[in-house]
């Protein structure tokens, strides 16, 4: 532990996949696009774009039935979904790395108001049929991730090998 917020919810920010099931307000939703809006992008192409899907939109449920984590879209109370603006893109792979930096800001901001969030990376298999359910055009968008959103029902338990086993030299 730190005495520094940033570097300790970067630490202790976990996946969280069960949810209380209480709403999460509209503003900490902003909150949360705001913070994926301010995320690096190369040569600052921004090509994010979101999408704010509620338990009440017919198209959340349709996107539940497009994962096999049919039960953690259940249970979460908001998505907000991830694209690549095909117009906005450069370079594929850096406006991949660039989406990856997006969700993780995403994911912290919600964990700094005490939110928990899944990156629902599985569901890019159905990535057409995520397009379709959606009515958005392949040619003028790439499917990301779907970021679930909700209030913790417990805490994340993952874990990580020491440092120095990521390390390519004693450091
Ligand atoms: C690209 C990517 C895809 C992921 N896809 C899924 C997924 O489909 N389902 C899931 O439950 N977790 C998914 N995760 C979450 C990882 O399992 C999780 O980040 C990892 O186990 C470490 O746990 P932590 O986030 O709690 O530190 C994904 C994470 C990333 C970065």
């Amino acid at each position: 532990m730190t005495a520094d917020p940033v570097l300790n919810a970067i630490r202790d920010r976990r996946s969280i996949r069960k949810y209380t099931g209480d709403p999460v307000s509209d503003d900490a939703v902003r909150a949360i696009l705001e913070a994926g809006r301010w995320a690096p992008s190369g040569m600052n192409n921004q090509p994010f774009r979101f999408l704010v899907l509620r338990k009440s939109d017919p198209r959340f449920e349709a996107l539940a039935g497009l994962t096999k984590y049919t039960h953690i879209v259940r249970g979460c109370d908001a998505m907000i979904a991830l694209f690549l603006d095909k117009k906005a893109t450069y370079h594929e792979q850096k406006d991949h790395q660039s989406a990856g930096g997006c969700v993780q800001s995403m994911m912290l901001a919600a964990h700094a108001m005490g939110l928990g969030t899944v990156w629902l990376g599985q569901m890019m298999n159905n990535a057409p049929q995520v397009l379709e359910a959606l009515k958005l055009a392949g040619d003028d968008y790439e499917f990301i991730t779907v970021l679930t959103v909700g209030h913790p029902a417990e805490p994340g338990t993952a874990n990580r090998k020491p440092l120095e086993e990521y390390m390519l030299e004693a450091f």
